[in-house]
């Protein structure tokens, strides 16, 4: 599965993509817009394990942001499940050095539409920490609508802040 946009190519991770997962999410800046779970710092074993787990089942729904042959970021769907069936999460990050260039805005239209594609949805949010403009316009760029403010609903970085739900509905 992959997906040939203008400035990416989206496509499942595999083995050879380990360091440079490790070059580009090796990023305190990267690490303070994301949940936990995801290590900072990044280190080659973490890589390693990503590859492995990242696309357990098929429709995939993890994909390397390439760019020039080299996977620099990531985007992916959490499906979620009981009643929640028909929703998914769509998260995503990019190495710093490709910041700044629509490579997010153009992979963000392109994902929800294979979201809504492959899967039987009818709507894809994202929650967005709220000192984190550039992803609010990625995803309002993106055709996505801002919902709601959950106030102090996040702990990251030794601060307790809003996250902001914008969303696709259909
Ligand atoms: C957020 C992120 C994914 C954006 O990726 P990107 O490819 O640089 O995004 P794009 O170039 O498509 O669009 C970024 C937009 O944000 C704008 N922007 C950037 N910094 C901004 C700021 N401080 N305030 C307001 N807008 C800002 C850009 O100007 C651009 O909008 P424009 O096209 O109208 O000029 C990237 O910065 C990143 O990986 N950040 C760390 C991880 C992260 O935040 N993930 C998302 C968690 S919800």
């Amino acid at each position: 599965m992959e997906l040939n946009l203008s400035k990416s190519v989206l496509r499942a991770w595999k083995p050879g993509d380990e360091q440079s997962l490790v070059r580009h999410a090796n990023s305190r800046n990267v690490w303070r817009n994301l949940r936990d779970a995801f290590p900072h710092p990044y280190t080659l074993a973490d890589a390693k394990r990503w590859i492995e787990t990242a696309n357990p089942t098929t429709p995939i729904t993890n994909f390397a942001i390439v760019v020039d042959g080299a996977a620099v970021g990531a985007i992916g769907l959490v499906l979620k499940e009981d009643v929640f069936r028909r929703s998914a999460e769509i998260g995503y990050w990019l190495g710093e050095e490709f910041w700044g260039r629509g490579i997010v805005t153009e992979a963000v239209r392109a994902v929800t539409d294979y979201a809504f594609a492959t899967f039987d949805l009818c709507r894809v949010y994202a929650g967005v920490f709220e000192w984190n403009p550039a992803s609010m316009r990625v995803l309002e760029k993106a055709g996505y609508e801002f919902e709601c403010r959950m106030k102090k609903s996040v702990t990251k970085d030794g601060e307790t802040i809003d996250e902001l739900i914008y969303a696709v509905v259909c």
